[in-house]
């Protein structure tokens, strides 16, 4: 018995790392028909709705690709952008690839993003403190010991959509989506649309100072 109980310990020991053995390399290859839309250095594209990639925490990126592929992010009524965005998984045929893609994205450098346009920071400061900086860090770098993506260089448009997403029930209710559950709890957090711009020019000031 013991010893059955040892030999699939060391079965699990000299599998698991290989599961985690991204190529980054190979990713950056998978990524070419990304670029259409999330730009070339994945530093998104505004005006096409597509988010910043680049320098996201890897394990919050494949999550968000097998949640698209799986219908629990971007299928519910409404949500037109994760819906595009459900469309364009052909290039990433399996968990390899999404891994793969997912690590070389984190390897880049993640971008600024542009000021918010009258947001109080001392305000903004204030509430992202208090309501938000426990989990996605005290300048919004993520904190992926919480599976909290990083926030810092995200286009303000985006984010607000995913926020008023979480708060909508677009995101964040499937049981599978334990992550996004957590994170739905909280976009009730903020009283109002001018509080919700004060923390996205926070936001936005931590990826200027860096
Ligand atoms: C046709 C344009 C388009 C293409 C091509 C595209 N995407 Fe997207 N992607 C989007 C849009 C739009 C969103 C935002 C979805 C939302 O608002 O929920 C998005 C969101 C994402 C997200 C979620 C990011 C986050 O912060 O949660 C990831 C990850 C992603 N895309 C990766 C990829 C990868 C990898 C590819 C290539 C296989 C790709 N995308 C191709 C439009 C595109
Ligand atoms: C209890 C921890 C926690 C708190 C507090 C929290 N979040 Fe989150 N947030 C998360 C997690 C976890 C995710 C990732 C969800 C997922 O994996 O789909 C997330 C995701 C997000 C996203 C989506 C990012 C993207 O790239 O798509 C936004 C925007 C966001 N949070 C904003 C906020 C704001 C603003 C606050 C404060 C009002 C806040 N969060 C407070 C845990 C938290």
């Amino acid at each position: 018995m013991w010893r059955l109980f040892s030999l699939l310990i060391l079965g699990g020991a000299l599998v698991a790392p290989a599961g985690f053995a991204a190529d980054a390399a190979r990713g950056g290859t998978l990524y070419a028909p990304c670029a259409a839309c999330h730009g070339a250095q994945a530093q998104g594209n505004p005006a096409l709705q597509a988010p910043v990639l680049a320098g996201q925490d890897a394990g919050y990126l494949a999550r968000q690709l097998r949640h698209f592929r799986a219908g629990i992010r971007g299928a519910a009524d409404g949500d037109t952008a994760g819906a595009t965005m459900r469309a364009q998984l052909a290039p990433l045929p399996d968990d390899a690839a999404i891994d793969d893609v997912a690590a070389w994205l984190a390897s880049l450098p993640a971008p600024r993003a542009a000021a918010v346009e009258g947001a109080v920071l001392r305000t903004g400061s204030n509430y992202y403190q208090s309501k938000c900086g426990a989990c996605h860090g005290a300048r919004a770098e993520g904190n992926p010991a919480l599976f909290a993506p990083r926030l810092a260089g995200l286009d303000a448009d985006y984010l607000a959509r995913q926020y008023r997403n979480f708060a909508a029930g677009l995101r964040g209710t499937e049981p599978a989506d334990r992550y996004g559950r957590q994170m739905r709890l909280m976009a009730t957090a903020l009283p109002g649309e001018a509080e919700l711009r004060d923390v996205l020019g926070f936001i936005a000031a931590q990826s200027q100072q860096e």
